[in-house]
Protein backbone atom coordinates (compact mmCIF):
# COMPACT_ATOMS: atom_id res chain seq x y z
CA UNK A 1 0.00 0.00 0.00
CA UNK A 2 1.75 3.14 -1.26
CA UNK A 3 0.79 6.12 1.28
CA UNK A 4 0.57 10.23 0.66
CA UNK A 5 1.56 11.29 3.89
CA UNK A 6 3.20 10.28 7.31
CA UNK A 7 2.31 11.20 10.71
CA UNK A 8 5.23 10.40 13.41
CA UNK A 9 2.82 10.44 16.76
CA UNK A 10 4.26 10.41 20.66
CA UNK A 11 7.87 12.20 20.25
CA UNK A 12 8.59 12.27 23.66
CA UNK A 13 10.65 16.08 22.59
CA UNK A 14 10.35 17.63 18.73
CA UNK A 15 13.04 20.26 19.49
CA UNK A 16 14.42 22.97 17.08
CA UNK A 17 10.55 23.85 16.57
CA UNK A 18 10.42 27.30 14.62
CA UNK A 19 8.68 29.89 12.19
CA UNK A 20 10.01 29.65 8.68
CA UNK A 21 10.86 32.94 8.93
CA UNK A 22 13.38 33.25 11.70
CA UNK A 23 16.38 32.80 9.70
CA UNK A 24 19.07 32.48 12.80
CA UNK A 25 19.06 33.59 16.71
CA UNK A 26 22.55 35.52 17.91
CA UNK A 27 23.60 35.59 20.79
CA UNK A 28 22.15 34.71 24.02
CA UNK A 29 19.15 33.74 22.13
CA UNK A 30 21.05 30.49 21.20
CA UNK A 31 20.71 29.49 24.22
CA UNK A 32 16.87 28.68 23.40
CA UNK A 33 15.87 25.85 21.81
CA UNK A 34 12.18 25.48 21.13
CA UNK A 35 10.63 22.29 21.53
CA UNK A 36 7.46 20.51 21.95
CA UNK A 37 6.78 17.23 24.49
CA UNK A 38 4.73 14.53 23.42
CA UNK A 39 4.67 15.25 19.79
CA UNK A 40 3.34 14.69 16.07
CA UNK A 41 4.78 15.62 13.23
CA UNK A 42 3.01 15.36 9.48
CA UNK A 43 4.86 14.68 6.43
CA UNK A 44 3.63 14.85 3.21
CA UNK A 45 5.92 14.97 -0.46
CA UNK A 46 8.74 15.38 1.48
CA UNK A 47 7.63 18.19 3.60
CA UNK A 48 6.63 19.19 6.89
CA UNK A 49 3.24 20.49 6.83
CA UNK A 50 2.39 20.32 10.31
CA UNK A 51 3.72 19.69 14.10
CA UNK A 52 2.35 20.22 17.33
CA UNK A 53 1.09 18.46 20.70
CA UNK A 54 -0.48 15.28 20.40
CA UNK A 55 -3.60 17.09 21.91
CA UNK A 56 -3.70 18.61 18.40
CA UNK A 57 -2.92 16.12 16.03
CA UNK A 58 -5.34 16.08 12.99
CA UNK A 59 -8.36 14.08 13.16
CA UNK A 60 -9.06 13.24 9.88
CA UNK A 61 -6.06 11.69 8.08
CA UNK A 62 -6.77 9.41 5.00
CA UNK A 63 -4.24 7.61 3.55
CA UNK A 64 -1.37 8.22 6.31
CA UNK A 65 1.20 6.14 7.81
CA UNK A 66 1.40 6.30 11.55
CA UNK A 67 4.97 5.85 13.27
CA UNK A 68 4.98 5.64 16.97
CA UNK A 69 7.88 7.14 17.90
CA UNK A 70 7.13 6.62 21.71
CA UNK A 71 10.54 7.36 23.47
CA UNK A 72 12.82 9.45 20.31
CA UNK A 73 13.87 12.54 20.76
CA UNK A 74 13.74 14.31 16.58
CA UNK A 75 15.77 16.89 15.78
CA UNK A 76 16.23 18.82 12.34
CA UNK A 77 19.39 17.05 10.61
CA UNK A 78 22.75 18.61 10.47
CA UNK A 79 23.34 21.29 7.85
CA UNK A 80 27.44 21.25 7.21
CA UNK A 81 28.34 24.26 6.40
CA UNK A 82 32.06 23.97 5.97
CA UNK A 83 33.57 20.86 3.98
CA UNK A 84 36.10 20.09 1.94
CA UNK A 85 34.65 16.46 1.49
CA UNK A 86 36.18 15.36 -2.44
CA UNK A 87 39.50 14.72 -1.87
CA UNK A 88 41.91 12.09 -2.00
CA UNK A 89 44.56 10.16 -0.25
CA UNK A 90 44.95 10.69 3.47
CA UNK A 91 47.49 12.64 5.48
CA UNK A 92 47.86 10.32 8.41
CA UNK A 93 52.01 10.44 8.32
CA UNK A 94 51.44 14.32 8.49
CA UNK A 95 49.27 14.28 11.55
CA UNK A 96 52.08 11.96 13.22
CA UNK A 97 54.55 13.88 12.27
CA UNK A 98 53.06 17.09 14.09
CA UNK A 99 52.47 14.46 17.38
CA UNK A 100 56.86 14.35 17.23
CA UNK A 101 56.64 18.59 17.38
CA UNK A 102 56.81 19.47 14.10
CA UNK A 103 54.16 22.78 12.64
CA UNK A 104 51.46 22.38 10.31
CA UNK A 105 53.46 25.23 8.46
CA UNK A 106 56.59 23.44 8.52
CA UNK A 107 54.92 20.66 6.81
CA UNK A 108 53.39 22.65 4.09
CA UNK A 109 57.14 24.59 3.66
CA UNK A 110 58.35 20.43 3.51
CA UNK A 111 56.03 19.55 0.25
CA UNK A 112 53.09 18.19 2.87
CA UNK A 113 50.16 20.11 3.09
CA UNK A 114 47.47 21.31 0.87
CA UNK A 115 49.86 20.39 -1.93
CA UNK A 116 50.33 17.12 -1.05
CA UNK A 117 46.57 16.27 -1.46
CA UNK A 118 46.77 18.29 -4.86
CA UNK A 119 48.71 16.09 -5.68
CA UNK A 120 46.25 13.33 -5.13
CA UNK A 121 43.79 14.76 -7.12
CA UNK A 122 45.58 14.92 -9.86
CA UNK A 123 45.87 11.43 -9.91
CA UNK A 124 43.16 10.18 -9.99
CA UNK A 125 40.24 9.82 -12.41
CA UNK A 126 37.00 11.60 -12.18
CA UNK A 127 35.07 8.64 -11.88
CA UNK A 128 37.26 7.11 -8.98
CA UNK A 129 36.87 10.16 -7.36
CA UNK A 130 33.44 10.53 -7.26
CA UNK A 131 33.29 6.89 -5.55
CA UNK A 132 35.83 7.76 -3.05
CA UNK A 133 33.56 10.87 -2.15
CA UNK A 134 30.28 9.27 -2.56
CA UNK A 135 31.21 6.72 0.04
CA UNK A 136 32.68 9.32 2.36
CA UNK A 137 29.45 11.41 2.14
CA UNK A 138 26.65 8.61 2.40
CA UNK A 139 28.66 8.02 5.82
CA UNK A 140 27.80 11.98 6.34
CA UNK A 141 24.29 11.45 6.27
CA UNK A 142 24.08 8.74 7.90
CA UNK A 143 25.58 10.47 10.70
CA UNK A 144 22.97 12.91 10.38
CA UNK A 145 23.85 16.02 8.08
CA UNK A 146 21.09 17.02 5.56
CA UNK A 147 22.74 19.68 3.95
CA UNK A 148 26.61 19.98 3.24
CA UNK A 149 28.47 22.45 1.68
CA UNK A 150 31.84 21.18 -0.51
CA UNK A 151 34.64 22.65 -1.48
CA UNK A 152 36.81 22.54 -4.19
CA UNK A 153 40.69 23.52 -3.50
CA UNK A 154 42.67 21.03 -3.68
CA UNK A 155 43.31 20.70 -7.55
CA UNK A 156 45.01 24.30 -7.86
CA UNK A 157 45.32 23.76 -11.78
CA UNK A 158 41.81 24.18 -13.98
CA UNK A 159 41.62 20.79 -15.14
CA UNK A 160 42.04 19.72 -11.23
CA UNK A 161 39.88 21.72 -9.79
CA UNK A 162 36.99 21.38 -12.92
CA UNK A 163 37.46 17.73 -11.74
CA UNK A 164 36.41 18.52 -8.23
CA UNK A 165 33.47 21.15 -9.23
CA UNK A 166 32.16 18.13 -11.58
CA UNK A 167 32.01 15.51 -8.81
CA UNK A 168 30.76 17.57 -6.64
CA UNK A 169 27.86 18.39 -9.24
CA UNK A 170 27.01 14.86 -9.53
CA UNK A 171 26.40 14.17 -6.30
CA UNK A 172 24.40 16.96 -5.77
CA UNK A 173 22.52 15.13 -8.70
CA UNK A 174 22.78 11.58 -7.03
CA UNK A 175 22.14 12.28 -3.37
CA UNK A 176 18.46 13.64 -1.68
CA UNK A 177 20.25 15.92 0.81
CA UNK A 178 20.92 19.64 0.04
CA UNK A 179 24.63 19.82 -1.05
CA UNK A 180 26.29 23.66 -1.88
CA UNK A 181 29.17 23.63 -4.15
CA UNK A 182 32.30 26.50 -3.31
CA UNK A 183 34.77 26.87 -5.45
CA UNK A 184 38.32 27.25 -3.41
CA UNK A 185 40.88 27.65 -5.84
CA UNK A 186 42.62 30.19 -3.78
CA UNK A 187 43.21 27.62 -1.23
CA UNK A 188 47.18 27.31 -2.32
CA UNK A 189 49.43 28.44 -5.17
CA UNK A 190 50.58 25.69 -7.14
CA UNK A 191 54.24 25.18 -7.57
CA UNK A 192 53.89 25.67 -11.24
CA UNK A 193 53.29 29.05 -11.36
CA UNK A 194 53.82 32.31 -9.96
CA UNK A 195 51.27 33.83 -7.57
CA UNK A 196 50.43 36.55 -9.74
CA UNK A 197 50.48 33.57 -13.08
CA UNK A 198 47.60 31.65 -10.45
CA UNK A 199 45.93 34.90 -8.80
CA UNK A 200 45.38 35.77 -12.65
CA UNK A 201 43.80 32.07 -13.73
CA UNK A 202 41.77 32.32 -10.98
CA UNK A 203 40.52 35.84 -11.66
CA UNK A 204 40.34 35.53 -15.37
CA UNK A 205 39.64 31.76 -16.10
CA UNK A 206 38.72 30.11 -13.38
CA UNK A 207 36.13 31.95 -11.35
CA UNK A 208 34.45 33.17 -14.86
CA UNK A 209 34.58 30.18 -16.39
CA UNK A 210 33.17 27.43 -13.55
CA UNK A 211 30.64 30.08 -13.07
CA UNK A 212 29.78 30.11 -16.78
CA UNK A 213 29.50 26.42 -16.33
CA UNK A 214 26.88 26.48 -13.24
CA UNK A 215 29.16 24.81 -10.85
CA UNK A 216 29.62 27.70 -8.30
CA UNK A 217 27.87 28.52 -5.57
CA UNK A 218 29.76 30.19 -3.85
CA UNK A 219 33.65 31.43 -4.19
CA UNK A 220 36.15 31.16 -0.66
CA UNK A 221 39.00 32.48 -0.35
CA UNK A 222 42.20 31.40 2.12
CA UNK A 223 42.76 34.66 3.64
CA UNK A 224 46.26 33.82 5.71
CA UNK A 225 49.83 34.74 5.58
CA UNK A 226 51.54 32.62 3.22
CA UNK A 227 48.84 32.06 1.77
CA UNK A 228 46.42 35.01 -0.15
CA UNK A 229 46.69 38.64 1.77
CA UNK A 230 43.95 40.80 2.22
CA UNK A 231 44.19 42.98 -0.81
CA UNK A 232 44.75 39.25 -2.92
CA UNK A 233 41.58 37.90 -1.56
CA UNK A 234 39.49 41.18 -2.17
CA UNK A 235 40.18 40.88 -5.85
CA UNK A 236 38.75 37.72 -5.39
CA UNK A 237 35.51 38.79 -3.53
CA UNK A 238 35.12 40.91 -5.97
CA UNK A 239 35.21 39.16 -9.31
CA UNK A 240 32.59 37.01 -7.40
CA UNK A 241 30.31 39.63 -6.77
CA UNK A 242 31.09 41.26 -10.48
CA UNK A 243 29.54 38.19 -11.31
CA UNK A 244 27.10 37.62 -8.57
CA UNK A 245 28.31 34.55 -6.57
CA UNK A 246 27.91 35.00 -2.92
CA UNK A 247 31.44 34.45 -1.35
CA UNK A 248 33.14 33.14 2.18
CA UNK A 249 36.31 33.59 3.50
CA UNK A 250 39.03 31.43 5.81
CA UNK A 251 40.37 33.95 8.09
CA UNK A 252 41.82 34.78 11.14
CA UNK A 253 43.00 30.69 11.49
CA UNK A 254 46.75 30.76 12.40
CA UNK A 255 47.00 35.09 12.49
CA UNK A 256 45.16 38.16 11.90
CA UNK A 257 45.82 40.14 8.94
CA UNK A 258 42.49 42.19 8.80
CA UNK A 259 40.65 40.20 6.39
CA UNK A 260 37.31 40.03 9.24
CA UNK A 261 37.00 43.30 8.44
CA UNK A 262 37.49 43.42 4.78
CA UNK A 263 34.84 40.67 4.53
CA UNK A 264 32.36 42.51 6.38
CA UNK A 265 32.70 45.36 3.74
CA UNK A 266 31.86 43.37 1.09
CA UNK A 267 28.77 41.54 3.20
CA UNK A 268 30.04 37.69 2.82
CA UNK A 269 27.53 35.25 3.94
CA UNK A 270 29.93 33.74 6.30
CA UNK A 271 33.78 34.10 8.14
CA UNK A 272 35.06 30.96 8.89
CA UNK A 273 37.71 29.50 11.67
CA UNK A 274 38.26 32.53 13.49
CA UNK A 275 40.25 31.01 15.90
CA UNK A 276 42.52 34.31 16.41
CA UNK A 277 39.80 37.47 17.39
CA UNK A 278 40.41 40.92 18.24
CA UNK A 279 38.08 43.36 19.61
CA UNK A 280 37.99 45.38 15.86
CA UNK A 281 36.87 41.68 14.25
CA UNK A 282 34.10 41.38 17.06
CA UNK A 283 32.99 45.21 16.72
CA UNK A 284 32.73 44.47 12.40
CA UNK A 285 30.59 40.98 12.95
CA UNK A 286 28.44 42.90 15.79
CA UNK A 287 27.37 45.65 13.17
CA UNK A 288 27.19 42.56 9.89
CA UNK A 289 24.58 40.06 8.77
CA UNK A 290 27.62 37.87 7.99
CA UNK A 291 27.42 34.39 9.94
CA UNK A 292 30.83 33.25 11.93
CA UNK A 293 31.20 29.46 10.92
CA UNK A 294 33.28 27.92 13.77
CA UNK A 295 35.31 24.61 13.23
CA UNK A 296 36.35 23.01 16.74
CA UNK A 297 37.26 20.24 14.59
CA UNK A 298 40.34 21.56 12.84
CA UNK A 299 41.15 23.31 16.29
CA UNK A 300 40.88 19.68 18.00
CA UNK A 301 43.12 17.78 15.41
CA UNK A 302 45.96 20.28 14.58
CA UNK A 303 46.16 21.49 18.40
CA UNK A 304 45.12 25.30 18.07
CA UNK A 305 42.89 27.77 20.06
CA UNK A 306 39.46 27.87 19.64
CA UNK A 307 37.47 30.17 18.65
CA UNK A 308 35.96 32.51 21.08
CA UNK A 309 32.61 31.58 20.91
CA UNK A 310 31.54 32.77 24.17
CA UNK A 311 32.71 36.76 23.37
CA UNK A 312 30.62 36.18 20.08
CA UNK A 313 27.70 35.46 22.57
CA UNK A 314 28.24 38.02 24.54
CA UNK A 315 28.55 40.28 22.03
CA UNK A 316 24.91 39.24 20.60
CA UNK A 317 26.81 37.39 17.81
CA UNK A 318 25.16 34.91 15.94
CA UNK A 319 27.45 31.74 15.14
CA UNK A 320 27.62 28.40 12.87
CA UNK A 321 29.37 24.48 13.57
CA UNK A 322 30.70 22.74 11.08
CA UNK A 323 33.04 19.98 10.49
CA UNK A 324 35.97 21.32 8.05
CA UNK A 325 35.77 17.89 7.33
CA UNK A 326 39.39 17.48 5.03
CA UNK A 327 42.57 15.12 4.55
CA UNK A 328 44.83 17.87 6.60
CA UNK A 329 43.03 19.79 9.63
CA UNK A 330 40.37 17.84 9.97
CA UNK A 331 39.51 14.22 9.05
CA UNK A 332 36.09 13.74 10.86
CA UNK A 333 32.75 14.28 9.02
CA UNK A 334 30.84 13.50 12.31
CA UNK A 335 28.88 16.40 13.18
CA UNK A 336 27.91 14.43 16.38
CA UNK A 337 31.14 14.61 17.53
CA UNK A 338 31.06 18.42 16.34
CA UNK A 339 28.67 19.44 18.73
CA UNK A 340 29.94 17.56 21.35
CA UNK A 341 33.45 18.90 20.98
CA UNK A 342 31.87 22.67 20.63
CA UNK A 343 30.37 22.32 24.09
CA UNK A 344 33.18 20.56 25.85
CA UNK A 345 36.03 22.98 25.06
CA UNK A 346 34.10 26.41 23.82
CA UNK A 347 32.39 26.22 27.04
CA UNK A 348 28.68 26.10 25.25
CA UNK A 349 25.24 24.26 26.12
CA UNK A 350 23.86 22.03 24.16
CA UNK A 351 21.32 24.14 22.87
CA UNK A 352 23.63 26.47 21.59
CA UNK A 353 25.53 23.96 20.17
CA UNK A 354 22.16 22.18 18.15
CA UNK A 355 20.90 25.94 17.08
CA UNK A 356 24.37 26.49 15.74
CA UNK A 357 24.65 23.24 13.68
CA UNK A 358 21.20 23.59 12.17
CA UNK A 359 19.43 26.98 11.92
CA UNK A 360 22.51 29.18 11.89
CA UNK A 361 24.63 26.89 9.77
CA UNK A 362 21.87 26.28 7.72
CA UNK A 363 21.59 30.06 7.24
CA UNK A 364 25.52 29.94 6.44
CA UNK A 365 25.16 27.92 3.40
CA UNK A 366 22.30 29.59 2.43
CA UNK A 367 19.67 26.81 3.02
CA UNK A 368 17.31 28.11 5.64
CA UNK A 369 14.29 28.20 3.87
CA UNK A 370 14.79 24.24 3.55
CA UNK A 371 16.50 23.22 5.99
CA UNK A 372 17.46 23.85 9.74
CA UNK A 373 14.81 23.69 11.84
CA UNK A 374 11.25 21.64 12.17
CA UNK A 375 9.18 24.59 10.31
CA UNK A 376 5.91 24.18 8.17
CA UNK A 377 6.99 24.15 4.37
CA UNK A 378 10.61 23.31 5.19
CA UNK A 379 12.02 19.69 4.14
CA UNK A 380 11.26 16.87 6.31
CA UNK A 381 14.92 16.20 7.43
CA UNK A 382 15.04 15.15 10.58
CA UNK A 383 16.99 13.02 12.78
CA UNK A 384 15.04 10.09 14.95
CA UNK A 385 17.33 8.92 17.96
CA UNK A 386 17.25 6.06 19.95
CA UNK A 387 15.79 5.75 23.69
CA UNK A 388 17.89 9.09 25.84
CA UNK A 389 17.04 10.63 28.90
CA UNK A 390 17.63 14.08 27.81
CA UNK A 391 19.04 15.85 25.11
CA UNK A 392 22.34 16.32 26.74
CA UNK A 393 22.68 12.60 26.33
CA UNK A 394 24.28 13.75 22.72
CA UNK A 395 26.98 15.81 24.18
CA UNK A 396 27.67 13.70 26.95
CA UNK A 397 27.83 10.18 25.48
CA UNK A 398 30.21 11.92 22.79
CA UNK A 399 31.92 8.62 21.36
CA UNK A 400 28.12 6.91 21.08
CA UNK A 401 26.44 6.47 18.17
CA UNK A 402 23.00 7.75 19.15
CA UNK A 403 20.65 7.84 15.78
CA UNK A 404 18.62 5.32 14.97
CA UNK A 405 17.03 6.85 11.82
CA UNK A 406 17.74 9.96 9.68
CA UNK A 407 14.89 10.91 7.50
CA UNK A 408 16.00 13.03 4.44
CA UNK A 409 13.01 14.51 2.52
CA UNK A 410 10.43 11.94 4.41
CA UNK A 411 12.07 8.58 3.46
CA UNK A 412 14.21 6.97 5.86
CA UNK A 413 17.86 7.10 4.32
CA UNK A 414 19.17 3.98 3.21
CA UNK A 415 22.40 3.60 0.87
O1 LIG B 1 40.03 24.64 6.39
N1 LIG B 1 42.60 26.41 6.21
C1 LIG B 1 42.75 25.95 5.09
N2 LIG B 1 42.25 24.82 4.61
C2 LIG B 1 41.89 23.68 5.35
C3 LIG B 1 43.05 22.81 5.62
C4 LIG B 1 43.56 22.22 4.40
C5 LIG B 1 44.59 21.13 4.52
O2 LIG B 1 45.47 21.16 5.38
O3 LIG B 1 44.48 20.24 3.69
C6 LIG B 1 41.10 24.10 6.58
O4 LIG B 1 41.50 23.88 7.72
FE1 LIG C 1 38.32 24.81 5.54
Amino acid sequence: MSFNSTIYINIKQLLQTRDAEEFYVPGNKMDELPKIHNAFLLVENGIIIDFGNMENIPKKLENTEVVDLSNSFVIPTWCDAHTHSVFAGNRSNEYLMRLQGLTYKQIADGGGGILKTTQEIKNISEEELYSISLKRIIKMIQNGSGGIEIKSGYGLTYESELKILSVIKKLKNNLPIEIKSTFLGAHAYPKELTKKEYLNLILNKMIPDFTNKKLVDYVDVFCEKGYFGVSDSEKIIKKAKQLKVPAKIHVNQFNNIGGIQMAINHDLVSVDHLEILDDNDIYALKNSKTMPVLLPGCSFFLDIPYAPAKKLIKNNIPFALASDFNPGSSPNGNMNFIVSLACNKLKISTEQAINAATLNSAYAMGINEKCGSISKGKLANFIIFKEMDSINDLVYYYNDNLIKNVIIKGQVFNS
